[in-house]
């Protein structure tokens, strides 16, 4: 059956995983046997070894000199943050739950850093007490943790999340320029860097995050050498040298059919240029770039079970044990305009071609519970197992678990 008219766009290959005997295998077992080894769909499995290979990927594509940083907001998971931990040279933080994770994963509190919008005095005090660095949000922030410091004794490790006055171009998430509620407006910042100064905080540079899941390896050159610039003005005004200048991430992995993986050839050409740079004009500085999805999205798997085959005037719904309570993004609710499939696959019989043109659902009774809508899939019986790809970033973790009261998804890493 001809499912695909010829300009149709399609998924990127997810060839991360192999299949053998016509099953995808994750970290060497073949599905069938892994769902038996969890106990239970539905469930996320996380290759180690792909994790590992994806890091291996950056570091070869990036100069020596830029920090890998993994943003434990993308997948929280302890033993993966763990994982993770190992293999970057640092672990972003966004909350005192992330912290407490990326401290018991081992992490040096001197690698982790901590940013994001409406950090609670609690949680800037166990900030404080761990010695991690935090990437201030606003005056306001600034203030409270200097008092904080001071009350504790323990000296502030501070750097200025800025808010650009650029966008980052073609970015699924803009994060930087114009109003925003993340960062400092960068006109604010040289006032801001002179109360740090009187504050006695101990300054040490700056964070710039201007955008998340971007495809295109030229906007992200673009922000970068703009975060650069912008950086360079600031560090005059700054109280003591820039020792971490922290240019975000962004980079895109592709969900949605048409996408194509990001291109790493010109982004390493360009942090080259800007780390040679940076040692004439910021030489105490440590360039840094901090990575969520890049790093973990392709690596995982969502696999859930087929309860129901139904058909509806001519339609073919696949009622499946899992859906949007777990996986929010795949359902098209997390951010997505227009609903578009992830995608997906039926595990256990990977290498059929499909047959026929199926929907898979969730157990909710809503009609936005989607897992794949009208997707050519081969012939699907009970008991298949439906597999989405692309879900090792923002899944479990991200997602509205106790919706209806159904169990959570199992966490694996194999
Ligand atoms: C400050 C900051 N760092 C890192 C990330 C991770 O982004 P991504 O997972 O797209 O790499 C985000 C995403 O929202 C962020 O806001």
């Amino acid at each position: 059956m001809n499912t695909t008219p010829k300009s149709t766009p399609i998924h990127a290959p997810m060839t991360q995983f192999p299949v053998r005997d016509g099953e995808l295998v994750v970290g060497g077992v073949p599905l069938t046997r892994l769902a038996a080894r969890v106990g239970q769909t539905p469930f996320y499995a996380y290759d180690r070894h792909l994790l590992g290979a994806r890091v291996g990927e950056l570091r070869a594509a990036l100069p020596e000199a830029i920090d890998l940083h993994y943003a434990v907001k993308a997948n929280p998971m302890p033993a993966l943050v763990g994982h993770m931990a190992e293999l970057v040279d640092g672990l972003d933080v966004a909350s005192a739950g992330e912290l407490r994770v990326a401290l018991d994963a081992g992490c040096p509190s001197g690698d982790i850093s901590f940013a994001g919008p409406g950090k609670r005095d609690c949680e800037l005090e166990q900030a404080v007490a761990a010695g991690v660095l935090l990437n201030v949000e606003s005056a306001g922030e600034l203030r409270r943790l200097a008092d904080i410091s001071a009350r504790l004794g323990w000296p502030a490790r501070v750097a200025l999340r800025v808010n650009p006055d650029f966008e980052l171009k073609s970015s699924g998430m803009k994060m930087g320029g114009g109003p925003k509620p993340f960062g400092i407006d960068a006109e604010a910042v040289p006032e801001l860097l002179a109360e740090v100064g009187r504050l006695g905080l101990a300054f040490e540079g700056f964070h710039l995050f201007a955008g998340s899941q971007n495809l295109r390896a030229e906007a992200i050159v673009e922000a970068q050498r703009k975060s650069f610039e912008l950086a360079l003005r600031l560090a005059d005004a700054a109280p003591a040298p820039v020792r971490v200048l922290n240019l975000g991430g962004g980079f895109g992995i592709p969900y949605f059919p048409g996408e194509t993986r990001l291109d790493l050839a010109p982004i390493g050409a360009n942090l080259a240029d800007l780390a040679h740079r940076a040692e004439a004009r910021m030489p105490a500085a440590t360039l840094v770039i901090e990575l969520g999805r890049y790093l973990v999205g392709e690596a995982g798997l969502y696999v859930c079970r087929v309860v129901e085959r139904k058909i509806s005037r001519g339609q073919v719904f696949l009622v499946c044990d899992g859906g949007l309570h777990h996986h929010l993004s795949a359902s098209g609710n997390f951010g997505q305009v227009i609903r578009k499939n992830y995608p997906a696959t039926i595990g256990n019989r990977a290498d059929a071609p499909p047959t026929e043109v199926a929907t898979a659902v969730g157990p909710l009774c809503t009609p936005l519970d989607l897992l794949a809508e009208r997707m050519p899939l081969p012939e699907t019986q009970v008991g298949d197992l439906v597999v989405i790809f692309q879900s090792g970033a923002y899944g479990a973790s991200a997602s509205p678990q106790a919706f209806l009261g159904h169990p959570p998804a199992i966490e694996v890493l194999v």
